[in-house]
């Protein structure tokens, strides 16, 4: 039996689809804990490409698919993406939390109203309606999985929900009038769609750990994007690190074996916020063409910067990450230099930790160490020792200051263009 976690360390789109694929292979369960359709995992088998938002990605290679209670699901979202699967010949297997938070119509309205509200001090949401779904789920006014398949719960539950909902739409000058009718009439239809995959996924998930099956969670985001210790309030509002699988699929933290944290040889983050090491220059435009750095999600270019180690060191200490994955390490090739930020440097003072006030983050100045570049790395690279020596240098020095081991290192998209160290 394995149970393994695999969880973004930086602000997200750290590369986790084909780390979450390569760790596939054996597992008997894919879990989400977290997180709704703001994810975005694109998974290439052969010359199909499936973009999936909310199920979990082990459905494509015929695993069961959990969707804990952590999650907040748009109902709509998820059924297109199981149609689309059925169409493309995967029948997924599926699990949904009877627990799990619903997104309705109005919160999606609320996320762009709110963003609007805040001006040029919005978040930069995804707009998917995460912020005001898990609001909801933590002020006891949210509709859970089990409310769809029972109408008159449903019904109960939005006369109470729609006028509160309403006023503030009322007040946000919103021109938009809630139908209870259509919104029980869609949802109870959405309940009928779902309900076959709706049940008690934390029972479900702890006899298999009794019967000894092989499990992976599938964090989405990352560390620096998680409610409590990312850039607040530039996150997201769900746990991405460690803990939050437990809390989110109902499991102890005994039964997981490895921590793999995914990091991405450079930064890049998407939507607004602090992030210390970004750069503005060629070397930023670089790496987001050759990264490709667009969101999966949203499409909106990505923020590219250098390798940010105090990030990194958060993120370890928080998760207890156990092993590292080094992905798009090809990215920085034909730089002359690369550089890595070790510390920062806050008036006058050098730090080594995140600090939790967003005006110290803004005047951080990152403390870099410089490496000599590489020229290309060889995409038919098995072995660590065959990577270009100042690549190797470049990695080593990753590992001896987190102190965590790297086990794989993604020098490309394909599943071949991985070395296992
Ligand atoms: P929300 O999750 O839509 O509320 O967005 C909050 C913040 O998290 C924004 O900065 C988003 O860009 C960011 N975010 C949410 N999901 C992802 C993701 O999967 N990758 C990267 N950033 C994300």
């Amino acid at each position: 039996m394995t149970i393994n976690l695999v969880l973004g360390t930086q602000w997200g789109d750290e590369g986790k689809g084909k780390i979450v694929d390569y760790y596939s292979a054996d597992v008997d369960y894919v879990v989400r804990f977290q997180g709704g359709n703001n994810a975005g995992h694109t998974i290439k088998v052969g010359d199909e490409v499936y973009k999936l938002h909310i199920t979990p990605s082990g459905v494509i290679q015929g695993r069961i698919g959990v969707i804990g209670n952590g999650c907040v699901i748009d109902p709509e979202v998820l059924i297109h993406e199981l149609n689309d699967l059925t169409k493309r010949g995967i029948k997924p297997q599926l699990l949904i939390s009877d627990r799990a938070n619903i997104i309705m119509p109005y919160h999606k309205i609320l996320d762009g109203a709110e963003e609007q509200f805040l001006g040029e001090k919005k978040i930069g949401t995804t707009k998917r309606g995460i912020g005001p779904c898990y609001s909801d789920k933590i002020s006891r006014n949210g509709i859970r999985t089990i409310d769809l398949i029972d109408p008159d719960t449903l019904e109960k539950k939005l006369d109470v929900i729609l006028p509160i909902k309403q006023k503030i739409l009322d007040a946000y000058e919103i021109n938009n009038k809630l139908d209870k009718k259509e919104i029980l009439k869609a949802y109870t239809d959405f309940g009928k769609q779902l309900k076959s995959y709706i049940t008690f996924t934390h029972i479900e998930l702890n006899k298999a750990i009794q019967k000894g099956k092989n499990i992976l969670f599938e964090g989405a985001q990352g560390t620096m994007l998680d409610v409590d210790y990312g850039t607040y309030p530039y996150t997201t509002s769900s746990h991405t690190i460690a803990g939050g699988a437990c809390i989110g699929a109902g499991i102890g933290p005994k039964h997981i074996d490895d921590i793999i944290g995914i990091v991405k040889a450079y930064t890049t983050r998407v939507g607004e916020g602090p992030m210390p090491t970004e750069l503005f220059d060629r070397t930023g435009k670089h790496l987001a063409e050759i990264g490709h750095e667009f969101g999966t999600t949203t499409s909106r270019p990505r923020r590219c910067g250098w390798l940010d180690l105090v990030v990194v060191r958060q993120s370890c200490m928080i998760s207890g990450i156990t092993k590292l994955a080094i992905t798009k390490l090809d990215v920085l090739d034909g730089l002359k230099d690369v550089k890595i930020c070790t510390s920062y440097m806050l008036n006058d003072k050098k730090i080594d930790y995140f600090p939790a006030d967003i005006k110290k983050v803004e005047k951080c100045k990152p403390i870099y160490q410089e490496f000599n570049g590489w020229d290309k790395i060889n995409k038919n690279t098995l072995k660590f020792s065959d990577l270009p020596k100042n690549a190797q240098k470049y990695l080593k020095f990753i590992e001896k200051k987190l102190k965590v081991p790297i086990t794989i290192v993604s020098i490309g998209p394909g599943r071949n263009e991985t070395i296992n160290v």
